[in-house]
């Protein structure tokens, strides 16, 4: 087997130990994962342009379900969980950069977060300083998207963060976030195992 795509990579990654096996015995690059450090016991949840319509927008494709929902729901799992969750929602790429470089790095210790959940939306496909910005901050990020970026329009299909991403969730509408959120419960309840 030549090469995996990155996406089976980081699924593959977080599997059985065989399965990360085989993808050790790959010729394919290995996933850059910034290490969990449970130091904040909080995550930064970022959308980007046009996500603030959910539930209006296309909801064919992207579904009924509002992004106040989506992060209501996520809030109350977190509660549940001593974790806080920061939420930016942005049309415009900078402000997305500046949140990511304050939570991410500059900002006080109350501020600072584990890791980031991004749906990057358009920006998916166009951003590259996003990308630095993320890079940056060197915090493990997934990447989520409502939509099968793969069973679109060509253009969707390249994404600017996947290669760094610790995992991607696409295609699995709003539940993609909380998948997200599950899997950085799990590393904390790792961490905290570890203590
Ligand atoms: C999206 C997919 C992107 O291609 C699109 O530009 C979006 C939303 C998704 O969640 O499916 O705005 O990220």
């Amino acid at each position: 087997m030549e090469q995996l795509h990155p996406q089976f990579l980081i699924y593959l990654d977080d599997k059985a130990s065989f399965m990360a096996n085989l993808v050790r015995s790959t010729k394919a690059t290995p996933s850059n994962k910034a290490p969990f450090l449970a130091t904040y016991r909080r995550l930064l949840v970022i959308n980007g342009a046009n996500l603030n319509l959910l539930g209006v927008r296309e909801p064919e494709i992207y579904g009924a379900t509002t992004l106040q929902d989506i992060e209501n729901r996520l809030t109350q799992t977190a509660n549940t969980h001593d974790i806080e969750l920061i939420f930016v929602q942005s049309n415009f790429e900078g402000e997305l950069i500046d949140a990511i470089q304050q939570h991410g790095l500059l900002g006080e210790d109350d501020k600072l977060v584990d890791g980031v959940m991004i749906n990057p939306a358009g920006f998916t496909h166009t951003s590259v300083v996003l990308r630095d910005a993320l890079l940056a901050i060197n915090k493990p990020f997934i990447e989520v998207h409502l939509s099968n970026i793969h069973r679109r329009e060509p253009f969707r299909s390249h994404s600017y963060f996947s290669d760094r991403a610790i995992g991607i969730i696409c295609g699995l509408g709003h539940l993609g976030y909380d998948m997200a959120l599950d899997y950085f419960l799990h590393q904390y309840s790792l961490a905290s195992e570890a203590n």
